[in-house]
């Protein structure tokens, strides 16, 4: 069956309610990212490539902030979110859902939770064509999983029928050591489990309402419940504290570093290389050790961007270096250099062929054609001219206590080296400011300016 028409048989339900305490964060927990892109985005984005349109969330702790984030964003805003009041248990969020779901011409059921960022769109449609093929009334997502501590594990009649879930809680010694685990997501028939699900009740150990207990129930029925068992573990791992959050980091990392590197990236360490999965990088760039590339930043080809260099939500352009420097919000154009030890603020504008160099710190500033401003300097809020020379110990003076005010300098202007350039200030195209000079007025074009006290000699005294 095409994915596309089988994606129309389907609701997707995602559970994504739960407070996350084993995180401890003020945070909610889906919201926290892996690889850059935060888990509830994850999981939304593996169903919408399944081909499944109707999609509902689950949300009560940190409603607000899920839904603004889910709903300022392009691909999601049709998705329907519900609302549970209390956390009573993974069934009572999925009940929730019910008003929503329960569609004449929607007869099953996709459930996911928010927490399982790493699965992707094979492991769910393989899930669904199974649940399809086999009429199951239920199929587990379920997987074989060497240490499978803390996930529900799925027990098994004698002749290999899927009969339970049984929660780590609640599981005997005998059951802890079943090594196939549920993954949290299921495909549900949605007349079979909406009449199971007023018959759960909590008797477990958590005293929740468990999702998991509709299929003991569906199977006491005599229904077909199904398990869907797949060998990589990692797919479908669930982050419920930081340490499986740095566990999933580190599978999605590697995954994303191979990518680049499939495509022509150097990654010389990718131990200690962080690339976003939101970030572009073209070919023959080479990322040396202790590099993180994050958010929106697209990277051109033949970069260089050196160690310990950290850029985020910035466009460089083909045949840039970047050394130990940060940059931010910004735009660099081809063949710039920068650093080591620059600071690249966001609005700022750089290149082509321009020299930042060592302890230069540029903010909000657009900065024309092959300027060199090649140490400890002050940029800010400025429009600086192609051509322009900036001396060492240039500080723009940008900020007097209230406002900030902008600073203009013509092209090919030459400011020599521990210049202040107090702002509102404009610096007039071919003119030389002479060392030293603290700059309060306007310089027309062509000039000179000395704005400093004469150096003076006189006979030492005699002792
Ligand atoms: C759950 C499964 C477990 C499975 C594991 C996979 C249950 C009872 N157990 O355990 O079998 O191996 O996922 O990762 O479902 N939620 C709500 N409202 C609530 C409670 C939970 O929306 O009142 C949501 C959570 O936000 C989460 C999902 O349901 O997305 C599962 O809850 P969680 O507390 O993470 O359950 P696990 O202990 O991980
Ligand atoms: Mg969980």
């Amino acid at each position: 069956m095409k994915t596309a028409s089988m994606g129309n048989k389907f609701y997707a339900v995602v559970l994504a309610a739960g407070e996350g305490v084993r995180m401890c964060s003020e945070t909610p927990k889906v919201l926290h990212t892996v690889a850059g892109i935060p888990m509830i985005e994850r999981v939304l984005n593996a169903v919408r490539n399944t081909g499944v349109q109707k999609v509902c969330i689950v949300l009560g702790h940190g409603k607000d902030r899920i839904e603004h984030h889910i709903k300022s964003h392009k691909d999601f805003s049709h998705v329907d979110i519900v609302h549970q009041k209390k956390q009573l248990g993974s069934a009572d969020a999925f009940a929730q859902a019910r008003r929503i779901i329960n569609r004449k011409n929607i007869h099953h059921c996709l459930v996911l939770c928010g927490d399982t960022p790493l699965i992707e769109k094979s492991e769910l449609i393989n899930l669904m064509r199974m649940h399809l093929a086999k009429h199951a009334s239920a199929t587990i997502l379920s997987a074989q999983c060497e240490n499978p501590f803390g996930y529900g594990r799925i027990k098994r009649e004698a002749s290999g029928a899927v009969a339970a879930i049984i929660e780590e809680k609640d599981a005997t010694e005998s059951e802890k050591k079943i090594s196939e685990i549920n993954s949290g997501m299921y495909c549900f028939k949605l007349s079979d489990v909406l009449r199971v699900l007023p018959r759960i009740r909590p008797n477990n150990v958590k005293k929740e309402y468990y999702l998991t207990d509709a299929i003991q129930l569906i199977r006491q029925e005599g229904k077909d419940v199904h398990a869907c068992c797949i060998d990589d573990y990692s797919r479908i791992m669930g982050i419920n504290d930081r340490i499986q959050l740095a566990q999933a980091e580190d599978v999605l990392r590697y995954s994303v570093l191979y990518a680049r590197m499939r495509s022509g990236v150097t990654i010389i360490d990718p131990s200690s290389t962080y690339v976003d999965e939101t970030v572009k990088i073209d070919r023959d760039t080479i990322l040396h050790p202790g590099v993180m590339l994050k958010g929106q930043t697209n990277i051109g080809k033949s970069c260089v961007i050196g160690p310990q260099s950290f850029i985020q939500n910035s466009h460089i352009a083909h045949h840039v270096t970047v050394r130990s420097s940060y940059v931010i919000d910004s735009h660099i154009k081809s063949r710039t250099s920068i650093g080591p030890f620059a600071h690249v603020r966001p609005g700022s504008s750089i290149g082509p062929g321009v020299k930042i160099g060592n302890f230069v710190e540029v903010k909000n500033t657009t900065i024309g054609e092959a300027v060199k401003a090649g140490h400890l300097a002050y940029l800010g809020d400025a429009d600086i001219k192609k051509k322009v020379n900036i001396g060492a110990g240039t500080i723009i003076c940008n900020y007097d206590g209230v406002s900030k005010h902008k600073t203009r300098i013509g092209e090919a202007a030459f400011i020599g080296s521990n210049v202040s350039l107090v702002a509102p200030v404009r610096i007039g195209k071919n003119s030389l400011v002479a060392a030293g000079s603290t700059i309060t007025e306007n310089i027309p074009s062509g000039k000179l300016a000395f704005a400093r006290s004469r150096q003076v000699i006189k006979n030492k005294k005699k002792r």
